[in-house]
């Protein structure tokens, strides 16, 4: 049996369907147990929050992940990309009020989830940044003031329409990427392998 990580929310829908048009039939669970089988039970899926599938296939709790390349980006984890699954589509990017904000401030108040993509984003750029980790409703910083810009992922643009915000930069584009733990790579090659070929 070959166990896949899966993360929450919007990107595991999107999931179950690829994986149902390569029928492998599974059903989310509706009660709140957070692990479940395929109706052949081949396979084992994990509901785990994004952030956390590099760590659950990195120690080898589960042999695959699927995961978006923005957790991919902001930490660094020793994992075999498999296949980019072309699903979860989204942008990293700078986002502000004010387009000109680069140029106004000798240091940029920046607030995000993603530390280390703004940190090295701004390191590349030379430009002083200070970074003000959040954990979620990034787009209100900068408009209640306590930040310049933002570092965040857009998907259909509305929250930062909404909320008075413009695209400053693109940084990179996103989508979700099939992992594998390196030794279960090798172990599981067999089963692996025709899990891939499935999805093909
Ligand atoms: C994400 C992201 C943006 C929003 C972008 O937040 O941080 O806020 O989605 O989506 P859109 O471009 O389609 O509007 P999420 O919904 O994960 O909530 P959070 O702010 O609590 O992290």
């Amino acid at each position: 049996m070959i166990t896949i990580a899966l993360p929450k929310g919007r990107l595991m829908e999107e999931t179950i369907e690829v994986f149902s048009k390569a029928s492998i039939n599974v059903e989310i669970p509706t009660s709140r147990r957070l692990y479940f089988y395929d109706s052949s039970s081949n396979y084992r899926f994990l509901i785990v929050r994004a952030q956390d599938v590099p760590t659950y296939v990195e120690r080898n709790a589960a042999d695959l992940g699927v995961v978006g390349r923005d957790v991919l980006n902001e930490n660094a984890s020793d994992l075999f990309e498999l296949v980019d699954l072309s699903i979860g589509y989204c942008r990293m990017v700078v986002a502000a009020k004010d387009t000109e904000c680069f140029k106004k401030n000798s240091t940029i108040r920046v607030a995000t989830k993603f530390v280390n993509i703004a940190k090295r984003f701004f390191a590349q750029k030379r430009l002083n940044a200070e970074i003000i980790k959040l954990y979620g409703s990034i787009e209100l910083a900068p408009l209640l003031g306590i930040a310049d810009c933002i570092v965040d992922i857009v998907s259909t643009g509305r929250t930062l329409k909404e909320n008075g915000l413009k695209v400053v930069e693109e940084i990179f584009e996103s989508t979700a990427v099939l992992v594998s733990n390196r030794v279960a790579f090798y172990t599981k090659n067999e089963e692996i392998s025709q899990f891939i070929e499935l999805l093909k």
